[in-house]
């Protein structure tokens, strides 16, 4: 066996692979970002080719840089922007549309009308989700019904349908000579299409959808040995590498956290921002506007369960800053800026760019900036921006202790965001638990590569992995409870604002 496990993180934007030792420690990494398209207010896009030419040239990447080859590895992992689709053509591996994008707003129109008949809560039964544009199976229905060639070929059984973690596992095991078209539960448990306690697509909803079943792919656990087959050789890995591994990324995160005990959480600060509560093996049902989803499925166990607590934009409001205000010119000085203000100065951001999913899930809400006054400044926006990923993550934890009956006592957090103090030390402060930042923080990939390593036993046992866990920093809790509240009051006004935008 190959001493090193690989893995794929297809995520919003840019595609990576990393290449871990049996301590789960890093040995290499490249990455490459992909084109983010706007075609119209709400429209997100990416183009499907693009993220396959840059996964094969981060994999090939990251093994020069390790200086091994594609056989060095044991087994391959693949984790995913979750919800975002693509409809291929099986015979030639060419996308009927570009791909949706899990924040794209388009399908709107299609989510009223099924609105219409049922409430938002219709298919939550079945599904655990509430009828909203951020889901998978509208997404579907939207390309069928506006390329009549896609229509036309998912009724032949030529066309191919799958989240990104499809595509690519599809392309790697041999594309139009027979690649695998599957899919892992946990991204399944996205689509809105899959009962989550028979893990199978329910045909009563793809039927309201008007989606073919034979365009779907195979239902499968997330780490298991025969669900993929073996990557091809005349691809990036130049070797037969076994493909074992495949989870949602923020469902990876949960196992890259070592969350395999009911009641452990975690929060992922990326594009969006994440949070996980493992359940255990059954699914509970969510009363304050979070969703029930597979936290993940290891070879023939019973499938473990989640609670997730969803918010579209954390990491994106800093790009948005960056790119679209050109207040910053790269990331990381958002926090220098924001450090100069001692506070808000009562300037308030609710990036509800895609409307606001959890606990709101309201598609008619758009952003806003509001308590400005002539004193506010760039400063203060800096800060606001940080304080909106933590007040969003307030507004989850908040409706998780309601739904779980159980009040959170700390949390794990990790993602690109957790490097950023001032938004560690305010999560702290704003939620009044500890928050714990690991040594690896790239869990995502380690969670996949762990899915993929436990299948072929180059990892014991989950016990194991959870030995790899341990701590780099924890940020205590250091505000006063009268600024904590006054400071969510103002929150809690300035969502207020954004709610019943679009007409
Ligand atoms: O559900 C969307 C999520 O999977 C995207 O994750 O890491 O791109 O924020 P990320």
């Amino acid at each position: 066996m190959g001493g090193y496990i690989g893995a794929v993180d297809q995520g919003t934007t840019s595609s990576r692979f990393i290449i871990f030792d049996a301590a789960g420690r890093i040995v290499a990494m490249d990455q490459k970002e992909h084109r983010q398209i706007f075609p119209q207010p709400g429209y997100v896009e990416h183009d499907p080719v693009e993220i396959w030419e840059n996964t094969q040239e981060v994999i090939a990447g990251a093994l020069r840089k390790a200086g091994i080859s594609g056989a060095d590895l044991a087994a391959l992992g693949i984790t995913n922007q979750r919800e975002t689709v693509v409809v291929w053509d099986r015979r030639t591996g060419r996308p009927y549309y570009n791909a949706i994008v899990w924040q794209c707003t388009r399908t709107r129109d299609i989510c009223e009308e099924l609105i219409k008949d049922g409430g938002p809560d219709r298919f939550r039964s079945v599904t655990g989700l509430p009828v909203a544009t951020y889901f998978s199976g509208p997404k579907i229905k939207w390309i069928l019904d506006h390329v009549p060639e896609a229509r036309r070929a998912a009724e032949a059984g030529e066309a191919l349908f799958g989240t990104m973690e499809s595509w690519i596992i599809w392309q790697l095991t041999g594309g139009p000579r027979g690649g695998a078209h599957v899919t892992d539960v946990t991204n399944a448990s996205r689509t809105m299409l899959m009962d989550l306690k028979t893990l199978a697509w329910d045909q009563n909803i793809l039927d309201v959808l008007g989606i073919p079943r034979q365009g779907l792919p195979r239902i499968v656990p997330s780490s298991d040995r025969a669900s993929w087959g073996p990557t091809m050789e005349d691809g990036p890995l130049g070797a037969r590498v076994p493909v074992c591994g495949a989870l949602g990324d923020q469902q990876a995160a949960l196992v890259g956290q070592a969350c395999f005990e009911p009641g452990e959480a975690k929060n992922t600060y990326g594009t969006g921002c994440f949070l996980l509560l493992n359940t255990g093996t059954t699914p509970i049902p969510s009363r304050h506007g979070l969703i029930t989803t597979l936290a993940y499925q290891l070879g023939n166990n019973d499938p473990v369960y989640c609670l997730e607590g969803s918010v579209a934009i954390a990491g994106a409001l800093v790009q948005w800053v960056r790119d679209n205000l050109g207040l910053i010119k790269a990331a990381p000085e958002i926090e220098r800026l924001a450090m100069h203000a001692e506070d808000n100065g009562g300037v308030y951001i609710v990036p509800a760019f895609s409307g606001l999913f959890a606990p709101y899930w309201r598609s008619d809400a758009r952003g806003a900036i509001v308590g400005l006054t002539r004193y506010a400044n760039k400063n203060h926006i800096a800060r606001a921006v940080l304080e909106a990923c933590a007040y969003q993550t307030k507004d989850i934890v908040e409706a998780m202790n309601k739904d779980s009956g159980v009040e959170l006592k700390k949390l794990k957090v990790d993602g690109g965001m957790v490097h950023n103090e001032l938004l560690m030390q305010f999560q702290a402060d704003i939620l009044d638990v500890p928050v714990i930042r690991p040594v690896v923080s790239e869990t995502t990939c380690l969670g996949a590569a762990y899915a993929a390593g436990l299948a072929v036993g180059f990892w014991r046992d989950t016990k194991e992995l959870c030995r790899n866990w341990a701590v780099d920093r924890t940020w205590e809790p250091l505000m006063a409870a009268a600024v904590r509240d006054a400071g969510y009051r103002g929150w809690k006004k300035a969502v207020e604002r954004t709610l019943d935008w679009v007409e």
